[in-house]
């Protein structure tokens, strides 16, 4: 027995980086998994990958700012798998400018997929995560990825932290409000530290021009030196805690937030 044994979940950006270790290891844990991003090849290399391993998986395109694609999505899991009872809201970008540098297009940018995107999984797939709750001991599940800029402040990316904080409440307030509705979906946040991904990747190469360098290497170090478990994080640290989350074994947790960063924010 695994621990998402007949379980059916949708990852939005799941074609690369912590989205696409997570649907990997679900796949692993008994799980069919919808993977749906914008990145359509990677994407579907992502569900050759599962299917190679002997685990279920399918494909859809899905940009998270869009009404219209997350109702298809959410349609193609119930008609293909027959239910949906875990969604993770994983798609993000991060742009790595000050509040003075960064352009309104940038801005809306972020916050039409760290945030609205959010909103909308959340929105379209209730019902069906509703509907698989009414048969399911522990009920349905969200898994929203915060992030630590979503706990204290980044001087790297305020705008990011902005919308990483609107993420962590928001993950509270859906916990509180499908909990007043009866709707048995328990919704939790996931907060990484500096995991390497090409979003991470990102993250050294806006620290290097904020120091006026492009020694990406030299940056990489000092920010492992930051870390108290003295190493950065990698997609499968992320991947474990959103499995934990999605699975029976969190069944009593909602509206919470795991920290998984070296211990970076214990300070
Ligand atoms: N890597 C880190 O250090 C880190 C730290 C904290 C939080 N996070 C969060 O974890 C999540 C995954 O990040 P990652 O590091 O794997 O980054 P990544 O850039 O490797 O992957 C992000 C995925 O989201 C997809 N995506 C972007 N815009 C989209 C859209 N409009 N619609 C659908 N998919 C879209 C991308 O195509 C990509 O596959 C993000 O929400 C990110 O903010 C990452």
């Amino acid at each position: 027995m695994q621990r998402l044994d007949g379980k059916v979940a949708l990852i939005s950006g799941a074609a690369r980086g912590i989205g696409g270790e997570t649907a990997q290891l679900m796949a692993r844990e008994g799980a069919k998994v919808v993977i749906a991003d914008v990145l359509d090849d990677l994407g579907r290399q992502t569900v050759a990958a599962i299917a190679a391993a002997g685990g279920q998986a399918a494909y859809a395109h899905l940009d998270v700012t869009s009404e219209a694609d997350w109702t298809e999505v959410v349609n193609l899991a119930v008609s293909k798998f027959g239910k949906l009872d875990i969604l993770v809201n994983n798609a993000g970008v991060f742009i790595g400018k000050g509040i003075e540098e960064i352009s309104l297009d940038e801005w809306n940018r972020l916050v039409g997929v760290n945030m609205t995107g959010v909103f909308l999984g959340t929105r379209l797939a209730a019902p069906a995560l509703r509907e698989a709750a009414k048969t399911s001991e522990h009920g349905s599940a969200i898994v929203n990825l915060a992030s630590i800029a979503g706990i204290v402040g980044s001087q790297l990316d305020p705008l990011y932290s902005m919308t990483k904080g609107g993420v962590t409440l928001f993950t509270k307030s859906a916990a509180l409000e499908f909990g007043r509705k009866g709707y048995r979906i328990r919704v939790n946040s996931i907060h990484p530290g500096v995991i390497q991904t090409d979003m991470g990747e990102q993250t050294f190469v806006a620290r290097a021009q904020r120091s006026g360098s492009n020694d990406t290497t030299r940056i990489r170090q000092t920010v492992t030196d930051t870390v108290p478990w003295g190493r950065l994080g990698v997609p499968m640290d992320i991947a474990k805690g959103i499995v934990f989350l999605a699975s029976d074994d969190a069944g009593y947790m909602n509206g919470a937030g795991l920290v998984v960063d070296g211990g970076v924010t214990a300070t």
